[in-house]
């Protein structure tokens, strides 16, 4: 069984001697919540892509409390990475260097490695006490979406793991922006809470990696590679004009906006958001894909927003729709 500890100072110490021991502890961040274990812990390190069921090329992101960690474990640290953390540390952003003494399993054998300093006084309190770098992928079951509380947490790996650390319903509800910084120009590699407007700021060379992997090519962002953030049940993206024309029965749930419930009598509805606020609305797609994703279900329709803004909310539901709009579903009912 595993324990769900309380996020005061005994759990987080408990968590943190428990880390200490080898053991696995999943965490709340500002996004998402993480699968903690040492970071310089080989064989813990293992446990967490064997708990998870994660692909092992598939690298993990070091979480730290200073940068003096991140100093001892990169090198030649460009300039832009100290500009960058001087705007978004900490928070929702994942910088990627180059690699030292990091154990292979961490890597995934690249010669890089991923950092982030969260902006959550749970996880810095538990690196801090600990004394150690934490790895923390997403602490859902591969290919699933990413738990935004401590029962999505249970739910997937109840008895894998030796414990989570509740700290109720994470703020921001999707995963950090990575920014890949070793190449010639710095690159989002995977879109996120931090927005491509937010990092031109600092950085106005910054583009956003756009081009679809290839089964036969490594990619820059191994996790961007596979399916991810899906529910057993299919899910379909539903742009705004075709609302009003999803069936209304009680076997199919809809995410969308407050203003269109009232247009369903029978078809359970998630309210996604109000007035169109895609903060709103990212903060609970991964919840409302888990609440939904029940056997009485034959699909969920989920409202698409066109906004700059909803990159990274239509980059998770690209995913977790594998593409699928309203239309397929149309074509084989
Ligand atoms: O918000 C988040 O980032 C959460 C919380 C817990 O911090 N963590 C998270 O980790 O989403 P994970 O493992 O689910 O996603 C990490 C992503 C993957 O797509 C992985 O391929 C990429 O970062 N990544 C890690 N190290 C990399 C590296 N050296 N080069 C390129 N991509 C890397
Ligand atoms: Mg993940």
């Amino acid at each position: 069984m595993t324990e769900i500890l309380k996020s005061d100072k005994d759990g987080i110490e408990k968590a943190a001697n428990l880390l200490k021991n080898d053991e696995l502890v999943a965490f709340p961040t500002e996004t998402v919540y993480g699968l903690g274990a040492v970071a310089t812990n080989d064989m813990a390190i293992k446990q967490v892509f064997k708990a998870k069921g994660r692909p092992s090329d598939n690298p993990l992101i070091v979480h730290v409390a200073d940068i003096a960690t991140v100093e001892k474990f990169a090198e030649n640290i460009p300039e832009s990475f100290y500009q960058l953390i001087e705007a978004f540390w900490p928070g929702s952003l994942t910088l990627i260097l180059e690699a030292t003494q990091l154990p292979k399993s961490v890597t995934a054998g690249l010669k890089t490695a991923a950092f982030r300093m969260p902006d959550s006084k749970i996880t810095l309190e538990l690196i801090k006490t600990l004394g150690m770098p934490i790895v923390g992928p997403s602490a859902n079951t591969s290919g699933r979406p990413s738990p935004t509380e401590a029962e999505h947490v249970y739910h997937d790996l109840n008895g894998k793991i030796a414990a989570i650390l509740d700290g109720g319903q994470t703020r921001v509800g999707i995963e950090s922006t990575v920014v890949d910084l070793t190449g010639k120009e710095p690159l989002i590699l995977r879109p996120g809470a931090v927005t491509l407007e937010d990092l031109q700021e600092i950085l106005p060379t910054i583009a956003y990696d756009q081009h679809l992997v290839v089964e036969s090519e490594i990619p820059k962002a191994p996790g961007m590679k596979y399916q991810h953030y899906a529910p057993k049940v299919p899910v379909y993206m539903v742009d705004l004009a075709e609302i009003s024309n999803v069936p209304d029965i009680k076997s199919i749930a809809v995410l969308c906006d407050s203003k269109f419930a009232s247009d369903f009598k029978y078809a359970p509805v998630f309210k996604l958001t109000e007035n169109n606020d895609i903060k709103l609305a990212t903060h609970h797609l991964y919840r409302a894909l888990r609440e939904m994703d029940q056997s009485k279900f034959t699909a969920i329709f989920v409202q698409t927003f066109a906004t700059k803004e909803a990159i990274s909310y239509m980059n998770r539901l690209n995913k977790a729709s594998g593409g699928k709009r309203f239309d397929d579903y149309n074509a084989v009912n």
